[in-house]
């Protein structure tokens, strides 16, 4: 059974936290919200209790966890060293959505860093979180709380559709504010080093990390995807096909996609931008309404709970065109998008 405990997301009830907090430190596993995304908490520094939540999400034992802790200090004993870029860093984006991946102290589990030399770090800002961190004590290990490969989840039924059963507690606190996961920035290597875009960018990193770069895997923003025929393998409900390029061009793309696909009576689901909503009109194609692109921030708070919306439509294929407008968030969700399809 879970147990499912709502809170206020900015003044939680202290007996409630008290109790989700105390399930943390007997091993169990809490599900709670952050502002990134909802996370599935466990004592990172018990081994048994990091093995339930790969059990859990079915997650490959090879995916190290993200430690949460309330501040740097909570950190350190977590770490070799803490080099002076990660102190400017804290200072600047800390509590918030940013990880940073340093070399680990002994204290830390292998199972939380899949065997690494490093552990990732970071300090949430949502006051549940901070609450919950606060009141456990101990570090607390937390991957977004989906089952593996699922979209990651931004409210609380989210969390139950993928984990009901299979974990103790859940803190709902509604719908999280960012919507897509933290940067991960690694900083344990010569050269620091964004593993994964977030809602803090290159741009911003940079102002305080001149030389900071993004991860070859992760930096295919405005590289050509692979045409749609390239993905033919992943062609499976659940599975984004992602154009990109201009407006126009992925449009006109994923309308010659749509009307092939109509012709062989396939279900076809598109997730849409609302701008885009009146091309549709005339296709017998399924629409959710991906958000204003416009303005990137609602789309990356509506991209996990619209790939939801789209799975659940049984359709063969989902269509979807990249974010085109400048943003700070354009390239975390251009990423997310291009991990979906990749699925
Ligand atoms: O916003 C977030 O980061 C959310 C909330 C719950 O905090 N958490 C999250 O965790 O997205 P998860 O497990 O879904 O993603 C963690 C990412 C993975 O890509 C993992 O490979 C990477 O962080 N990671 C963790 N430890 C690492 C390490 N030592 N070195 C490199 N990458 C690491
Ligand atoms: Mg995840």
């Amino acid at each position: 059974m879970t147990e499912v405990l709502r809170v206020d997301p900015i003044h939680p009830d202290p007996a409630l936290i008290r109790r989700a907090a105390d399930c943390l430190r007997r091993g169990g596993l809490v599900a709670f919200p952050t502002e990134t995304v909802y996370g599935l908490g466990a004592h990172a520094l018990d081994r048994a209790a990091i093995q339930r939540v790969f059990t859990a999400k079915q997650r490959p034992a090879n995916d190290p966890l993200i430690v949460h802790v309330a501040s740097l200090a909570a950190a350190a004993p977590l770490v070799a060293t803490i080099p002076g870029a990660a102190r400017q860093l804290a200072g600047r984006f800390w509590p918030g959505p940013l990880t940073i991946v340093l070399r680990r102290s002994e204290q830390v589990p292998d199972e939380v860093t899949a065997g690494l030399q490093t552990v990732a770090i970071r300090v949430p800002s949502h006051p549940v979180a901070r609450a919950l961190i606060d009141a456990a004590q101990v570090p607390v290990a937390a991957p977004s709380a989906n089952l593996f490969s699922r979209p990651s989840p931004t409210i609380a039924w989210h969390v139950l559709a993928d984990l009901e059963g299979r974990i103790d507690m859940l803190l709902d606190a509604g719908a999280t504010h960012v919507g897509l996961e933290s940067t991960v920035l690694d900083l344990s290597g010569e050269t620091p080093t964004v593993l994964r875009p977030g809602a803090i960018d290159l741009a911003t990193l940079r102002e305080l990390l001149p030389d900071v770069r993004m991860h070859r895997s992760s930096a295919a923003r405005g590289e050509a995807m692979p045409s749609p025929g390239m993905l033919v393998k992943h062609y499976a409900p659940r599975t984004p096909v992602l154009h990109a390029g201009s407006r126009a061009a992925a449009l006109r793309a994923m309308k010659h996609d749509a009307e092939r696909r109509l012709e062989r009576d396939e279900t076809v689901a598109v997730l849409s931008y609302t701008e885009d909503l009146n091309e549709w009109r005339s296709l017998r194609v399924r629409l959710v309404d991906f958000g204003s692109e416009a303005d990137p921030q609602v789309v990356a708070a509506r991209l996990y709970a619209a790939l939801r919306e789209c799975d659940e439509l049984n359709a063969s294929v989902i269509l979807v065109r990249s974010v085109t407008t400048a943003h700070p968030l354009s390239p975390a969700i251009h990423d997310r998008l291009r991990r979906a399809a990749a699925r």
